[in-house]
């Protein structure tokens, strides 16, 4: 029996809360555009999308062919329509103020993670394990809520006496749940060795499909994680408490609407962790330490092929220079539904259309503690209610809402999740740490000088109803308006953040997969390569770096054999 393991199981679902600085790190700063003129005796690739998937394309392009002597030697442009690198890894500041830096996308990854893990340590980036904070006086850093009540809750385990209550809860999952528990450990064990063979024995391989299939990852892709779970011997109770509250505040999916492999990434959280500062800096430094010159603010809209077999690209950008625009290979590191480029000639059957999770993500600091009243506690109760709280479906809900998608899929409690994050002390933080803390921080009633920073996943936006009630205090909509957020006083809402993400696809089961080519006509495809096939078997930023990775090394590969000829 690995008790470990159990132990674990009760934060599994804090994958996403974030880490935050409580130093200044530098702002996000665009990559300069090297006067450099590229010779024709270059070989020039342009990535389009500087997220997880083409940072690492640019970093491991740069990498590989360094270490193989690529001649001619590659030269990397990179594009991207935000203003900064990383995609959906990328920091705001709560508070507005650059001390608190709270990741808005993706904020943890795990020490399997080989590229984000090994890239963190070889940037001298800081690694964050603290990924949330428990409000002091908190008997529970967690809840799992299913909309009536209470399902499970984990105790604190940050103070030396409750550290052994750490342990007497996970006594109480074992009698819960007997071996469910273990027989999802290993479940989770079996997929993610045969996953791990892509970073070796398959790497690099040219077809996903097909590395799919050779490990047998199909069976699980194949099928919901609900089925999965059942074939593993695991219990319903344990699958819809547990795990469910895992891939919804993930993957915003409950058990129905997931397939088996993505269930069980949720599952492996061995070793997770965070940069301090913001995961974007992994991107960022492997672009800059890569690439010969980055675009941002700047998107790609139009990819003709030339009678010379390059590739001339059309941007939204004017400053760029007439040779800035012709390619040798291009590479698309965005899903390509949203990149709204258009080709020509057109791509032979282009990527299909897949549902995407719109997610809400609304970011906050407030001076209230969320309310007893709201989980049906008395008043003063306050200490009994967790400080975050993760979801599911009560049982009689599960079977008709646990397919659904979205709203429909959401269930009583009407969120993902909630996550206390930090709490802030804006007058005193940093006071030690130098010039930064001698500033005087806000200029608020120092009464209520300390603040809770929240994070909401929900399928719609959240309303200022919604919020009052969650944090118990007095509000009425203005009659006749709306009930946003953004209307809550301010005494109240201190800071307030919201966005919508496309975040991932809704993992339905399937066993097809993209290719990492896109043809414009029949024959090889050459010179033009796609990354986020990979979302729709398992989207995380590593598995998006990885195929970035991956389809490096097919293009040096190529290049090389090439050159040998
Ligand atoms: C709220 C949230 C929480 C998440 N939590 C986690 C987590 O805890 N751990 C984890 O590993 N993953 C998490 N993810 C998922 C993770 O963010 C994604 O899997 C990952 O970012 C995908 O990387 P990518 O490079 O493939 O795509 P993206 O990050 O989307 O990057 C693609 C880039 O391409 C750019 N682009 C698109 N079209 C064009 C164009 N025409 N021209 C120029 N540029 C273009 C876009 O602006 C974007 O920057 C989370 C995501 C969200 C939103
Ligand atoms: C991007 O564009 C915005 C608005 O057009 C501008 O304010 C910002 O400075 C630009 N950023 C970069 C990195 O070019
Ligand atoms: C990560 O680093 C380890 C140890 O240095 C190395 O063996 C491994 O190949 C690296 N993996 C990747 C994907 O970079
Ligand atoms: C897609 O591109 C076209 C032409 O480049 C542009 O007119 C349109 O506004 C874009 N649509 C989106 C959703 O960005
Ligand atoms: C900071 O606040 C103190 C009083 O609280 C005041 O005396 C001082 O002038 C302030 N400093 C700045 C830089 O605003
Ligand atoms: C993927 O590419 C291979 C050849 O490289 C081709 O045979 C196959 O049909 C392609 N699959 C899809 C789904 O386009």
């Amino acid at each position: 029996m690995h008790l470990p393991f159990l132990s674990r199981v009760l934060i599994l679902s804090l994958l996403h809360i974030s880490t935050i600085a409580t130093e200044h790190v530098p702002a996000q700063r665009p990559l300069q555009s090297s006067n450099t003129t590229p010779s024709t005796q270059v070989h020039r690739v342009a990535i389009i999308g500087a997220g997880p998937g083409g940072s690492s394309a640019s970093y491991h392009l740069d990498k590989f062919s360094r270490l193989s002597s690529l001649e001619p030697p590659l030269d990397i442009t990179i594009f991207d329509t935000n203003p900064y690198i990383g995609g959906r890894t990328t920091t705001v500041n709560a508070l507005d103020n650059p001390r608190y830096p709270v990741e808005l996308g993706a904020s943890i990854f795990v020490e399997i993670n080989y590229i984000l893990y090994n890239a963190t340590r070889d940037f001298d980036l800081t690694p964050s394990f603290k990924i949330y904070e428990a409000t002091p006086t908190a008997k529970y850093e967690l809840g799992i809520w299913d909309g009536t009540k209470f399902v499970f809750t984990a105790v604190r385990e940050d103070s030396d006496s409750s550290s052994w209550r750490g342990w007497w809860d996970i006594a109480k999952l074992l009698w819960k749940y007997g071996l469910s528990p273990i027989r999802t450990q290993r479940a989770t064990r079996a997929a993610i060795s045969s996953f791990l063979k892509f970073y070796d024995d398959y790497f690099p391989f040219a077809s996903l499909q097909d590395a799919v299939m050779a490990t047998g990852l199909d069976a699980y892709t194949g099928a919901t994680g609900k089925e999965v779970l059942k074939n593993a011997g695991v219990s319903e109770q344990f699958a819809r408490e547990i795990i469910q509250a895992s891939t919804r505040v993930n993957y915003a999916s409950n058990l129905g609407g997931i397939h088996g492999l993505e269930t069980l990434v949720c599952m492996a959280i061995e070793g997770a962790m965070a940069v301090h500062g913001g995961n974007w800096q992994i991107f960022d430094t492997m672009v800059k330490h890569s690439a010969q010159r980055a675009f941002l603010n700047t998107s790609v809209t139009h990819v003709e092929r030339t009678s010379k077999g390059t590739y001339a690209l059309q941007t939204t950008n004017d400053d760029m220079a007439e040779d800035d625009f012709e390619f040798d290979t291009v590479i698309l590191a965005a899903p390509y539904q949203f990149a709204n480029i258009s080709f020509t000639p057109k791509i032979l059957d282009p990527p299909v259309r897949i549902p995407y999770v719109s997610l809400y993500v609304t970011l906050f600091t407030s001076p209230h503690r969320l309310a007893p009243a709201y989980f049906g506690l008395s008043d003063d109760k306050q200490d009994d209610v967790p400080s975050s709280v993760i979801t599911t479906l009560p049982e009689d809900l599960n079977e008709r809402l646990g397919s659904q998608h979205g709203v429909e899929a959401v269930g009583p409690s009407g969120f993902w999740s909630i996550s206390t994050l930090r709490v802030l002390h804006p007058e005193s933080d940093g006071l030690s740490a130098g010039p930064i803390g001698a500033v005087n921080g806000s200029s608020q009633d120092d009464e209520e000088s300390t603040q809770y920073l929240y994070k909401i996943f929900s399928p719609a936006p959240l309303t200022g109803s919604f919020l009052s009630e969650l944090l118990g205090f007095e509000y009425t909509p203005p009659s006749g308006e709306d009930d946003s957020l953004g209307s809550l006083p301010k005494k109240d809402l201190s800071w307030l953040y919201e966005k919508v993400w496309h975040s991932y696809p809704y993992e339905l089961p399937t066993t097809t997969f993209s290719n990492f080519t896109l043809q414009m006509d029949e024959g090889e495809g050459v010179g033009l390569y796609y990354l986020s096939g990979m979302e729709s078997f398992i989207s995380t930023m590593e598995t998006s770096a990885l195929a970035g990775m991956n389809v490096a090394k097919l293009i040096v590969e190529g290049l090389h054999s090439h050159e040998n000829r």
